[in-house]
């Protein structure tokens, strides 16, 4: 008797949408099984990280949302963003031959400019617990506007052209799909290495909301240990790091602007 097929989780592919998070969420809702992931070639109230748009100019990026329905303790699930920001830098050298670096907690950079960004988002409720993890990757913008201009950059800025986005895709959900399975049958360490390694941000000085010091390390649960003189060692849960790459938003200039 043969072995019945394995059935690939959903990709579902939409034109236009307000938000892919938005669309993952309403899936969710309706039950539908982990790892579903929602691709759109444009959204129209796309969301960044802490409350901020994130706006695209359409067919120029990966935008894409994946639904997680965790193995992993509730303490583990912070690491899903690192999870996430290891996958998305491992797809963009598999796919794209660029060397993307990382910084703390969830952005995917090149020559320091931003080219990409993570949000995790968590719900409890009827068909709880579901995270819904999502990615968006700037591929071909060719400029940026003013207000992001040396901030954010694009693979088609770094390489020279510009990646089918099915192929970075499709290296981003094996990659996704690997590092996962090493976070629920390892714990967090193999990812926490390999974030150290693709990161850029541990021995610098930073600032994250006031905190001031040196970045020294990566606590177990994704925490950024930072260090000074006055009060030694502070762990550093969610924040964000002020920096001459703090833009998060990959936009061409003739894009509409929210
Ligand atoms: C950040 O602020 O750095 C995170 C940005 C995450 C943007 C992606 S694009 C696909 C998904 N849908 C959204 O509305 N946001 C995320």
């Amino acid at each position: 008797m043969t072995a019945p097929a394995k059935l690939s989780p959903p990709v579902v592919r939409l034109p236009s949408v307000e938000s892919t998070q938005a669309v993952a969420w309403r899936l969710a809702a309706e039950g539908s099984p982990d790892r579903t992931v929602v691709v759109a070639d444009h959204q129209s109230a796309g969301r960044g990280r802490r409350g901020r748009p994130w706006t695209d100019a359409p067919g120029t990026s990966l935008l894409a949302s994946i639904l997680v329905r965790p193995r992993v303790p509730l303490g583990l699930w912070p690491l899903f963003s690192l999870t996430t920001a290891v996958a998305a830098a491992e797809a963009l050298r598999r796919s794209t031959g660029l060397e993307a670096r990382l910084k703390w907690p969830n952005d995917v950079l090149a020559r320091g400019r931003k080219l990409g960004g993570i949000l995790l988002e968590s719900r409890s409720g009827a068909h709880a617990p579901a995270l819904v993890i999502g990615v968006g990757l700037n591929l071909a913008q060719r400029e940026f506007s003013l207000e992001l201009a040396g901030l954010a950059t694009s693979v088609a800025l770094e390489t020279g052209s510009a990646p089918a986005r099915d192929a970075v895709l499709a290296a981003l959900l094996e990659e996704f799909d690997a590092w996962r399975a090493r976070l629920e049958s390892e714990g967090g360490e193999p990812v926490r290495v390999r974030w150290l390694a693709l990161g850029e941000t541990i021995g610098r000085q930073v600032t994250i909301d006031g905190i001031t010091g040196v970045a020294v390390g990566l606590d177990a649960d994704g925490a950024l240990l930072v260090e000074d003189a006055a009060y030694g060692t502070r762990r550093i849960v969610a924040g964000e790091i002020a920096g001459p790459a703090p833009a998060s938003r990959g936009r061409a200039p003739d894009a509409a602007r929210r």
